[in-house]
C-alpha cells in the first residue's frame, strides 16, 4: 500500500519505518527541515533501540522516504496518517492547533479518495472536527473519509510493540475505511476492533488513565507497606498472579512521567469537566503521583535532617523511563532539582538522556559524570531515579567502595534489598521497611499536593 505518515516525532517516524518494514511504500513529512535531513542520513532525532537500523534499512530497499512537502507526501497514498503532537495546553486539555493545521493543508491538496487517520492522541469529537475542517477546505468535490487509528507504543519498545500489538484499534462512520485499514494491519493476526470515532478516541485515552491508575494504586500500598513494614514488591507479585489484575504496571516507585500519563490523564480530566462530571478516581491518580515524589525526598530530608545542605548524592537515571533519552515530565529530573533546592550536591549520570538533561538543568551544583561508578564516587548517599536496567546489575561492592557513606534512597525498587543491605548499606527504598532506622514516618505524615505545590 502507498501511505504518507505526517508528523516524525515517535509515533510518526516509528509508525512510518514499520509500515515500510511490512512492505509498504512510505513518505513521512514532517515540517523540520534539519530533522528530515538527519532522518534521512540515519540520525535518529530520539534514542529508540532498533529503529535506525530499520529506517536505513528501507530508504535503501526504497519502500521509505522523507520530504518536507505535505503535497509530495500524500500525492499517491491511499492512506494519510496524522501524528503530530498534542501538548498540554494552559487548562490541561490537549492542544490540537498541528491537528487543525495538517487537516487544512491536507484539504488543500486532495485530489482523489484517501482515509484521512488520525493517530495523534486526541480527545473525544477530534476526528469529527477534522472531517468537518477538511469538508470547509475542499478545494474540489472529492470523497473521503477520517478515521480513528490511536496508537499504543511505549518509548523503548516502540518497535517491538507495533510489531507485536495486542489489538488495533480503527474508528470511523465508514466501511470502505475499515476495508482499506484491514489490508494494512491483518496480517498482524491480533484483533482489530472496528467502532464508532468517539469509542476510539476514548479507548486511547481510557487505557493510558487505567495503566496510570494501576501505578498510583501500588503507589499508595507502598505507603502502607512502608509504614506496616510489609513489602511492597511482594505484595505487587502476589497480586499480579492473579490474571484478571495481571502484573504490568505494579512497579511501585516515585511516580510516572513521560510526554503521554501526565499530559493524557490531565486531558481525559478535563475532558469529564467538560461533560460536567468530576471523574474523582482520576483526581485523585494525579495528587498520588504527584505526593509519591514528594514522600521519596521526604525520607532524605528526615535522615538528613538540616545537615542536607551541601551533601554530595549521586543520581542515576535522568530520563523519565529505561531505554529513553527522553526527559519529558521525567520524576528523575523533578527530583534532582528539589534536591539541589535544598542544598545538596549532585552528581548525576544517566546511559543516554545527559544531553537532554543538561538543557534543562544546567551547571549549577551539579556535575555529569561519566558512568554509575563515577557518579558514585565520594557521595554522601546514591539515588536511583530511573529503572535503567544497567543499574539493577551494578557491582555493589565497587559501589560501597568509591562513596564516602554506604546509603543508597532507591526511587524504583531496582535493587535487592538483602543483597544491598547484607553488605552494609543502609538502604531507602518504596513501600519497604529499611533496616536499622527507626520508621522514618510520623503521625499524620500525609502530604497533600497543596503543599508540594507550595514547595516544601
Ligand atoms: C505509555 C503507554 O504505556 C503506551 O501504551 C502509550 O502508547 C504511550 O504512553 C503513549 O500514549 O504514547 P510510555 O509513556 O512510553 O508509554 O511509558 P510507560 O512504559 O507506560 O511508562 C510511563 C511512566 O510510568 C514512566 O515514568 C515509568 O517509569 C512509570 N511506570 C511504569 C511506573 O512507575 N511503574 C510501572 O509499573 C510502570
Amino acid at each position: 500500500m502507498k501511505l504518507c505518515v505526517i508528523g516524525t516525532g515517535y509515533v510518526g517516524l516509528v509508525g512510518a519505518a514499520i509500515f515500510s518494514d511490512w512492505g509498504n511504500h512510505v513518505t513521512g513529512v514532517d515540517i523540520d527541515e534539519k530533522k528530515i535531513s538527519r532522518i534521512q542520513k540515519g540520525d535518529m532525532p530520539i534514542y529508540e533501540p532498533g529503529l535506525s537500523e530499520i529506517v536505513l534499512n528501507n530508504i535503501k530497499e526504497g519502500r521509505l522516504k522523507f520530504t518536507t512537502s505535505i503535497a509530495e507526501g500524500m500525492k499517491d497514498a491511499e492512506i494519510i496518517f496524522i501524528c503530530v503532537g498534542t501538548p498540554q495546553s494552559e487548562t490541561g486539555a490537549a492542544d490540537l492547533s498541528a491537528v487543525w493545521a495538517v487537516a487544512k493543508e491536507i484539504s488543500n491538496h486532495l485530489t482523489d479518495y484517501k482515509v484521512i487517520v488520525t493517530k495523534s492522541t486526541v480527545p473525544v469529537g477530534t476526528n469529527q472536527k477534522v472531517k468537518e475542517i477538511i469538508l470547509e477546505n475542499l478545494k474540489s468535490d472529492v470523497e473521503f473519509d477520517v478515521a480513528s487509528n490511536p496508537e499504543f507504543l511505549r518509548e523503548g519498545s516502540s518497535v517491538e510493540d507495533m510489531k507485536d500489538t495486542d489489538r488495533t484499534i480503527v474508528g470511523s462512520e465508514s466501511e470502505k475505511a475499515f476495508k482499506t485499514m484491514r489490508r494494512l494491519y491483518e496480517h498482524l493476526g491480533s484483533p482489530i476492533i472496528e467502532c464508532d470515532l468517539r469509542s476510539a478516541e476514548m479507548i486511547k485515552y481510557a487505557s493510558n488513565a487505567f495503566l496510570a491508575t494501576k501505578i498510583s494504586f501500588i503507589n499508595e500500598i507502598a505507603q502502607i507497606c512502608e509504614r506496616a513494614q510489609a513489602d511492597v514488591s511482594v505484595v505487587a507479585k502476589g497480586m499480579g498472579l492473579d490474571r484478571r489484575i495481571g502484573s504490568a504496571f505494579l512497579n511501585a516507585g516515585i511516580g510516572y512521567g513521560g510526554s503521554c500519563f501526565p499530559k493524557d490523564v490531565a486531558a481525559l480530566y478535563k475532558t469529564s469537566t467538560d461533560q460536567a462530571y468530576d471523574f474523582k478516581l482520576l483526581r485523585s491518580v494525579m495528587e498520588v503521583n504527584l505526593i509519591q515524589q514528594f514522600n521519596f525526598i521526604n525520607k532524605a530530608r528526615k535522615y538528613y535532617g538540616s545537615e542536607i545542605h551541601g551533601k554530595v548524592f549521586g543520581c542515576l537515571g535522568l530520563s523519565f523511563k529505561g531505554d529513553t533519552d527522553d526527559i519529558r515530565e521525567s520524576v528523575s529530573i523533578d527530583v534532582i532539582e528539589h534536591l539541589r533546592g535544598l542544598g545538596a550536591k549532585l552528581k548525576v549520570y544517566d546511559p543516554e538522556a545527559m544531553e537532554n538533561a543538561k538543557k534543562v538543568l544546567g551547571e549549577e551544583s551539579i556535575e555529569y559524570c561519566k558512568s554509575e561508578y563515577d557518579a558514585a564516587t565520594g557521595v554522601d548517599a546514591l539515588f536511583v531515579l530511573t529503572e535503567w536496567s544497567q543499574f539493577k546489575s551494578m557491582d555493589l561492592f565497587r559501589l560501597k567502595e568509591n562513596m564516602k557513606y554506604p546509603v543508597i534512597f532507591d526511587g524504583r525498587n531496582l535493587l535487592d534489598k538483602s543483597a544491598v543491605e547484607g553488605i552494609g548499606f543502609t538502604y531507602f527504598a518504596i513501600g519497604k521497611y529499611t533496616n536499622g532506622v527507626k520508621s522514618i514516618h510520623e503521625k499524620n505524615d500525609v502530604y497533600s499536593s497543596a503543599v508540594l505545590k507550595n514547595g516544601h
